[in-house]
């Protein structure tokens, strides 16, 4: 991808006077992972809206301010969810993961995620830095061997880690608890916490308590650095600080990571098996995080570049002038600040570490669950079929679950995607294309000088432009959605307020001034439409003969609404965005359920 050029100054409107001010943070290199969905089946728009979305606006939108991004994910292809959701699908683990990643990689594409690489956390790569994280652990003294009591199943003939259990949780009381964590609650668990426990293998509630030996972090010992990098943390967006803090509070344990499973990552020393760890392998949790390099070590091996993965993971390679940004759901928070950063820190090595961590809450399914193992809610693929990916887009962006759960409704779904997509955007651009091509044979209309009206629209938009930017580089969603509908928004007042029809009656080089910014705001859009709504921003970039990516625009609208050449040839294209009926509504909502969970 090219990097269009970005100035290191920017201008912005303060009180009606342009002010040019130093640009703080010129052109960088930001390293951006989304949490690596699970193998087991194509996501919903739950996961989607909560980790990989977002972090593929934020992707886009710093790529159009100037800055070299990497936006790595990967699927997540170890662990019980693995094993059990290929024994369900009556195949080999490994052929359910090869299928089920290409599901997933097709999925994410269809979406519009600008990922630079989706890798898998079973590759050789992965499974050679996990390896070494461990013995580097190890030769810190913070990996001991400890004599567990873990719950076997005398019926599978087979332990029963994490998820291969569930019951009751003892915290909350939920009755479908897993053995790794409550979903009700959020604790992290361990299989012998559970009340009632049964199989998840075959419901078999014959188990016993049985010894089996296993890796232990010490994390008690990693707990100071632990603290101390945390407490350097102020600044994070407030969801994802107050998990971390509340989970230190809680204070820290030992952690297992190894696991009496046959899938995921062999346990080493020296290079070779590790002596009694022939049948286990490392925790899903202990390799999954790794995989964020390895992923990256995946994507410049495939370049040819096998080194080049070092300098954005390695401070003692060029690492240190990276801005590392995760995006995640608020269950996975624990695992990110506490977890994979005492594994970083316990290395020893110079290790780059997350910046800023965004955290999102639930996106519900009408007040309940979106569900993969009870297939409740929309998924990914089914989605697609039946509208173009930036309906859903728009609608999870500006609904992002930020500072609460938010509910996906078909209601509000038609709602929002007839009243901000058709009528404010796709109106808007129609609306103006048609009259330039009935009036102005297509062309941006040359003369005539701005006016009191065009000089209001300066200023708002300005102001606009200003706050747009400010909240997508606070990763804040759901703002930086409302202030480019609210540019969107102005441009149809500003129509009616200009009513270039009118004037067109009597003085045609007035409405030529009210046609060129008309115009103007039309590829405005296109460039602002970027980083949520891609597919679309091509669509209306195309009306007015513009390329892109074009760069984000600077925060002075009266230089961005003069960007159009005079005399360029424009011409409306096909409908933007088709409105949802009721009809359809109905159709999906019986379809898909769509009352109380
Ligand atoms: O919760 C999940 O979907 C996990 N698969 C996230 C893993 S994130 C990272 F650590 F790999
Ligand atoms: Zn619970």
């Amino acid at each position: 991808m090219h990097h269009p050029y970005i100035s290191t100054v920017e201008m912005v409107y303060d009180h009606g006077l342009l002010i040019i001010r130093e640009l703080k943070d010129p052109m960088s290199r930001i390293l951006i992972t989304s949490a690596l969905p699970y193998i087991n089946g194509i996501k919903h728009l739950g996961n989607l809206a909560g980790s990989m979305l977002p972090a593929d606006v934020f992707a886009r939108f710093q790529r159009a301010r100037g800055h070299e991004v990497l936006y790595i994910c990967a699927t997540d292809e170890h662990g019980t969810p693995a094993e059990l959701a290929a024994a369900k699908a009556g195949q080999d683990v490994r052929t359910y993961c090869d299928e089920q990643h290409l599901i997933q990689k097709n999925a994410g594409e269809a979406f519009g995620l600008s990922y630079d690489w989706f890798g898998r956390s079973s590759s050789p790569e992965n499974r050679e830095l996990t390896q070494t994280f461990c013995e580097a652990l190890d030769k810190n003294g913070l990996i001991e061997e400890r004599v567990d009591k873990m719950v076997f199943s005398i019926d599978d003939g087979r332990f029963l880690p994490d998820r291969y259990v569930e019951g009751t949780c003892p915290h909350c009381g939920y009755d479908k608890a897993r053995g790794d964590q409550c979903d009700n609650c959020g604790r992290l668990l361990d299989p012998t916490d559970l009340i009632n426990p049964y199989s998840a293998v075959s419901g078999s509630r014959n188990l016993e308590v049985r010894d089996t030996r296993h890796l232990y972090l010490l994390q008690t010992k990693v707990e100071p650095q632990l603290r101390e990098w945390i407490a350097g943390k102020s600044e994070w967006p407030q969801l994802a600080l107050s998990i971390a803090n509340k989970h230190l509070e809680e204070g820290l344990i030992d952690r297992g990571i190894t696991r009496d499973l046959k899938w995921g990552v062999p346990v080493t020393k020296d290079g070779k098996p590790r002596p009694g760890f022939e049948d286990k392998v490392f925790y899903v949790w202990f390799d999954a995080p790794i995989e964020y390099i390895g992923s990256t070590k995946e994507y410049f091996t495939a370049q040819g570049d096998p080194d080049g993965w070092q300098k954005w993971w390695r401070l003692d390679q060029g690492a240190d002038d990276v801005r590392y940004v995760e995006f995640m759901g608020k269950d996975n928070v624990a695992f990110h600040t506490v977890s994979f950063p005492a594994t970083i820190l316990g290395s020893g090595e110079p290790w780059k570490m997350v910046d800023t961590l965004k955290a999102f809450n639930w996106l519900n399914w009408y007040g309940g669950k979106f569900s993969t193992s009870m297939n409740r809610g929309v998924f990914m693929d089914q989605a697609l079929k039946l509208l173009p990916a930036d309906y859903w887009r728009w609608y999870l962006v500006a609904n992002a679950p930020e500072s609460s759960d938010s509910s996906f409704t078909w209601e509000q779904f038609q709602a929002t995607i007839n009243k901000d997509l058709a009528d404010v955007l796709g109106n808007f651009v129609n609306r103006i294309l048609k009259f330039t091509e009935s009036k102005f044979d297509g062309v941006v209309p040359a003369g005539g000088e701005a006016g009191p009206l065009e000089e209001k629209l300066y200023t708002d938009i300005s102001a606009l432009l200003v706050e747009a930017t400010e909240a997508f580089e606070a990763m804040e969603m759901r703002k930086a959605a409302q202030a480019v509908r609210r540019i969107w928004v102005l441009g149809n007042e500003y129509l009616q307020e200009a009513a270039p029809w009118t004037a067109f009656k009597t003085d045609v080089e007035r409405a030529g001034v009210i046609v060129r910014h008309g115009l103007n705001l039309v590829r405005l859009y296109a460039v602002l439409a970027q980083p949520i709504i891609p597919f679309a921003a091509q669509s209306i970039a195309d009306c007015v003969g513009v390329e892109l990516p074009l760069a984000w625009p600077s925060m002075d609208a009266k230089a961005e609404l003069a960007k159009l050449a005079s005399g360029a040839k424009v011409q409306s294209g096909e409908v933007l965005f088709k409105k949802i009926d009721d009809d359809m509504v109905a159709e999906w909502a019986a379809r898909f359920g769509g009352s109380e969970a």
